[in-house]
């Protein structure tokens, strides 16, 4: 499990192993706009702030994977205990 922090809203979530960020998110009331929700298209691709994401997607390049500034948050996780999201 780790921590997603909202950083425009100022709200911490907990996301635990068996659920999607997005799933979090949405559980909060917090929509954010998803369309395949497998990683492909990037709908729900999301700025990354601090924190290291797990990326599961096949949207980003390497590269992109690598520089871990944006992350799609209904496949993909953290590696960090804390990432912190410009949402
Ligand atoms: Fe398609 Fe996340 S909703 S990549």
């Amino acid at each position: 499990e780790f921590v997603v922090r909202l950083a425009k809203r100022g709200i911490e979530l907990l996301v635990p192993p068996d659920k999607a960020i997005i799933d979090v998110l949405r559980e909060a009331g917090v929509e954010i706009k998803t369309s395949c929700e497998q990683g492909v298209c990037g709908t729900c691709l999301t700025q990354v702030i601090e924190g290291e994401p797990e990326h599961n997607d096949l949207y980003l390049s390497d590269e992109e994977h690598e520089s871990g500034r944006l992350m799609t948050p209904c496949v993909s996780r953290a590696r960090s205990k804390l990432l912190v999201l410009d949402l």
